[in-house]
């Protein structure tokens, strides 16, 4: 791509070219005065149609390729290893009384470290988009905060979200804004991980890191994290679409459905998605969702939805974040959320169109955008399925058979109990 400076260090040389060359010809040729200026006219034409062809170009790259971005800011984030933070972790020190829990020694290593680090709250921030809703007086101007758990090697499903169902905008006045909840890596590629993500930050302002290890037993910390962020930098905004980076959103039936309660989010309560009542945990070390006796007596959680993509109104957020304080992390962070409602006295409720257990229809097409026209939020996308859902969902005049709608919210209660766990 070529910048002004380029642009016009290649005319004038070319201008220069074509001047000389009629210079040339007339000498040589012995032309007259008048064939010289047609020369000379007809070589200023040249340069102005390449200056607009170059110009069109650049135009068109920055549009279509980086998205408005400028390409200078990506070189820069590159160069710059100013805000490239330094490893390893910061101190968050072991509690060794947690050796004491019944039968430590026979937890899996990840229950461990759980258990070991469950006290530290407090992280360093690590990249911060302070200024997402215009600060904290000006928040109350977001309508929707898109904050959606990803990590670190997570760059595909983070471009198609942002080209996506995350767009920042404002539809009809309703504002729309985005941002990227990451911890740490453990790996080897961590310090090109910490690359990568200072360079998103630069380009789209739209990544919250904080110094801790993005594990899954870790994910409760970073839901406490944000919403302590939240309560800080963007306390005013109306609702928060809390959910993960694999999920599909149709942004605009959730803003229809926002928009249909008439409610401020800033005083009312709203906690739904896919609804879990009566949940027992799960016993079996080997599973992912395995919670220890000695963590959870009772046989079963306060009701709970599925993390994969929640609606919380900013009065519920608060309340949350408030009740929070007295209550000790927990492996699984949806429970967790649950558990703070309960002792909030709120209750979170279910939506028919949140599906975070995915739909699996029988013998149809389950890709079907018609089927995805009612829904608010699904589960589970690759990257290039948001694109294609996306594109399909924006033509207003989809065809489908009135049907479509009914069948799979039944067959879908039944998988639900199939697909569960
Ligand atoms: C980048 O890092 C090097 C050494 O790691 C240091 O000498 C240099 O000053 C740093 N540059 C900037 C812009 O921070
Ligand atoms: C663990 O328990 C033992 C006995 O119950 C106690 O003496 C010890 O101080 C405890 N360790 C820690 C670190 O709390
Ligand atoms: C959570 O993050 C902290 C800080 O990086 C780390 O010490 C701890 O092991 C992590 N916990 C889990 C369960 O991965």
């Amino acid at each position: 791509m070529l910048n002004t400076l380029y642009r016009r260090r290649i005319s004038i040389l070319l201008a220069h070219t074509l001047y000389i060359r009629c210079l040339k010809y007339k000498i040589k040729m012995a032309m007259t005065k008048k064939h010289f200026w047609k020369c000379l006219l007809g070589s200023i034409a040249a340069v102005i149609t390449l200056q607009f062809a170059l110009h069109f170009n650049s135009f068109y790259v920055l549009n279509n390729v980086i998205d408005k971005t400028e390409e200078l800011s990506f070189s820069n984030a590159v160069m710059s290893n100013q805000s490239i933070i330094k490893l390893p972790y910061s101190e968050c020190k072991e509690d060794t009384s947690a050796r004491n829990f019944t039968n430590f020694n026979k937890e899996p290593q990840t229950m461990k470290d759980f258990l070991t680090y469950r006290h530290c709250r407090s992280f360093p921030q690590l990249l911060d988009s302070p200024m997402k809703c215009g600060g904290p007086a000006n928040s109350k101007e977001v309508s929707l905060l898109l904050a959606i758990k990803s990590s670190p090697a997570n760059y595909e499903r983070r471009e198609a979200v942002r080209k996506t169902w995350g767009v920042e905008k404002t539809y009809n006045g309703f504002q729309v804004k985005r941002i990227f909840l990451i911890g740490t890596p453990k790996q080897k590629y961590e310090k090109r991980m910490m690359q990568l993500l200072t360079i998103e930050s630069q380009l789209y302002n739209d990544v919250l890191q904080w110094d801790f290890y993005d594990s899954f037993y870790n994910l409760t910390l970073k839901q406490v994290l944000f919403l302590t962020w939240f309560e800080a930098k963007c306390p005013g905004a109306k609702y928060i679409f809390d959910g993960d980076d694999d999920v599909f959103v149709n942004t605009v039936n959730v803003i229809t459905y926002l928009n249909s309660l008439s409610k401020d989010g800033n005083k009312h309560h709203l906690f739904v998605g896919a609804l879990n009542t009566n949940m027992p945990p799960i016993r079996q070390t080997n599973r992912k969702y395995y919670v220890p006796q000695a963590l959870f007596k009772g046989n079963k959680f306060d009701p709970y939805c599925g993390g994969g993509g929640i609606l919380i109104a900013s009065f519920t957020a608060h309340s949350i974040i408030r009740e929070s304080q007295y209550i000790p992390l927990f492996p699984i962070d949806d429970v967790y959320l649950g558990m703070c409602l309960a002792r909030a006295g709120l209750k979170p409720s279910n939506h028919e169109g949140i599906k975070t257990l995915g739909i699996r229809l029988p013998n149809v097409d389950s890709f079907d955008p018609c089927y995805y026209r009612h829904m608010l939020v699904v589960h589970r996308f690759v990257p290039y399925e948001m694109l294609i859902m996306w594109n399909a969902l924006q033509i207003t005049e989809l065809k489908c058979r009135q049907k479509s709608r009914v069948t799979v919210e039944k067959t879908n209660s039944l998988n639900k109990k199939l697909l569960l766990e």
